[in-house]
């Protein structure tokens, strides 16, 4: 997809209804406003692809709209419009994360210009991020000061400079990922490809296909060769998430790309080599699996010649508290919301809790939590989902039974409101919500239908 839909925001009214005809000629479906607050209606009503922006309007500065755009994840591209006066205000806007800027007056042919070097830079944005799970915007240090985040820290470091493979163990959420790509940015290959294949996301009949690609004709559905990842993560380093969902017959050809470092395609005979530093995760015991016959002993110590565990939340000691406090300010800031605090009661049910869920159960509490919260107000422990006072832990802030009246909720009820929950989490992220709701994406998007839920 290539740029659609474009929106315009400025007061003059005669800038905004040239720009709005001729980019409409150019057959792009163009919504416009004339201040921040009618931006912000078109923007919240559909997505769009590229803002143009005034860099003052009547009712405040557009980087005030700038810095709420790009806080949001899918966010449009922003291009930002300013006089003769004010090129270095626009100009600080690019550090802000607008993608570029145009001086007034200025021709069509500029702004045809424009908007293909937004299309490019989009098209280029979204292959790598498919290909290549570079850092993320957000900061991916390992936060923490407790002495078992520390020891984990100095061994990252250390075996981050070895080629070695790495079998990063640990519970549910515990940062198993994030850990795997402080190893990577810290390795001699930092520079290379990082490949990321969640092994437990993809069925077992397309896996070997996606781990070695594919001839043409391979298989139905297999209409042109494609590249597996080891092939595109040659050079560099391959992350197998959740290793212990890996199908038992592709076990053979991993241990093979490992030690020798070949492999064909499927429906290939071309034998390709790689040079790939593996690194892998899982929540499983895996020398158990390997106990119960599932996974194959060679390959373990193969994977094994590092082990590393994230410990779990609850023995990171006043590490809770630096998370949550370290989650709440990021979440406000994405939300636009400033100044918010948990209560003290508040406080001391996170730090009583035990989080199963470990830091991710932490991050979604808070970014709930925060999206719930009313304005000026401190945030109480019925928020996180926890009692206050560290009584026992419910994870669910609806309230589905109330045992006064002797209400309760319907299934289909509850389900709305988890479902609502998980979106919210997620950012609206369709694809995450579901793999974290245990559904498949398609049943997801039946039932946010069903409920009339917004995505
Ligand atoms: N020490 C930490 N500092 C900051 N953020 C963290 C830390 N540990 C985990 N996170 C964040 O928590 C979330 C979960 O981490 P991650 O996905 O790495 O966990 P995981 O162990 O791979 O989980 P799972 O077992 O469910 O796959 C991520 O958003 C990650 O950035
Ligand atoms: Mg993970």
């Amino acid at each position: 997809m290539a740029i659609e839909k474009i929106v315009v925001v400025d007061d003059e009214m005669m800038i905004r209804k040239a720009l709005e005809t001729q980019l409409r000629n150019k057959r792009y479906s163009v919504a416009s406003a004339s201040d921040l607050k009618g931006a912000r209606k078109i923007l919240s009503r559909d997505s769009f692809d590229l803002v143009f922006l005034d860099l003052r309007l009547p009712d405040g500065e557009g980087t005030d709209l700038l810095e709420e755009i790009t806080a949001k994840t899918e966010a449009p591209m922003v291009v930002m419009m300013t006089g003769y006066g004010s090129v270095e205000s626009a100009v600080s806007c690019m550090q802000m994360g607008a993608f570029d800027y145009v001086v007034k007056p200025f021709s069509f042919e500029q702004i045809e210009v424009v908007v293909d070097k937004v299309a490019s830079f989009d098209k280029m944005r979204r292959v790598t991020k498919y290909y290549v799970e570079e850092s993320d915007t957000r900061s991916s240090d390992i936060i923490g000061e407790s002495q078992p985040v520390q020891n984990l820290k100095n061994l990252v470091n250390k075996v981050a400079k070895t080629e070695a493979s790495v079998l990063i163990t640990g519970e549910n959420g515990t940062g198993k990922e994030l850990v795997a790509r402080e190893l990577y940015r810290n390795s001699m290959l930092a520079k290379q490809p990082y490949i990321r294949v969640n092994c437990a996301a993809i069925s077992e009949t397309l896996m070997e296909s996606e781990f070695f690609g594919h001839e043409k004709g391979a298989f139905t559905g297999a209409t042109d060769r494609r590249e597996g990842r080891f092939e595109l993560a040659d050079g560099g380093t391959i992350l197998l998430d959740e290793i212990s969902e890996i199908a038992p017959a592709l076990q053979a050809k991993l241990l093979r790309v490992l030690q020798e470092k070949e492999f064909e395609r499927v429906g290939g005979n071309k034998t390709i080599q790689v040079k790939v530093r593996v690194l892998a995760t899982t929540n499983r015991d895996l020398m158990g699996e390997v106990k119960k016959g599932n996974f194959r002993e060679d390959l373990y110590y193969r994977l094994n010649v590092f082990p590393i565990e994230v410990p779990p939340l609850r023995d990171r000691g006043l590490d809770i508290l630096l998370l949550a406090t370290s989650f709440l300010a990021r979440h406000a800031r994405k939300h636009g919301i400033e100044e918010i605090e948990f209560s003290k009661d508040c406080v001391k049910a996170i730090e009583s809790h035990n989080w199963p869920g470990n830091v991710r159960e932490l991050e979604n509490a808070v970014e709930r939590a925060v999206i719930l919260a009313e304005k000026g107000n401190a945030i109480e422990a019925d928020l996180l989902g926890l009692q206050s006072a560290g009584g026992s832990k419910s994870t669910n802030p609806s309230k589905i039974l109330d045992i006064e009246s002797g209400e309760i909720e319907s299934m289909e009820e509850v389900e709305r409101k988890h479902i609502q929950i998980a979106l919210q989490a997620f950012d609206g992220n369709r694809t995450h919500a579901a793999e974290k709701l245990g559904l498949n994406v398609r049943t997801l998007r039946n039932k946010i239908k069903q409920y009339e839920l917004e995505g």
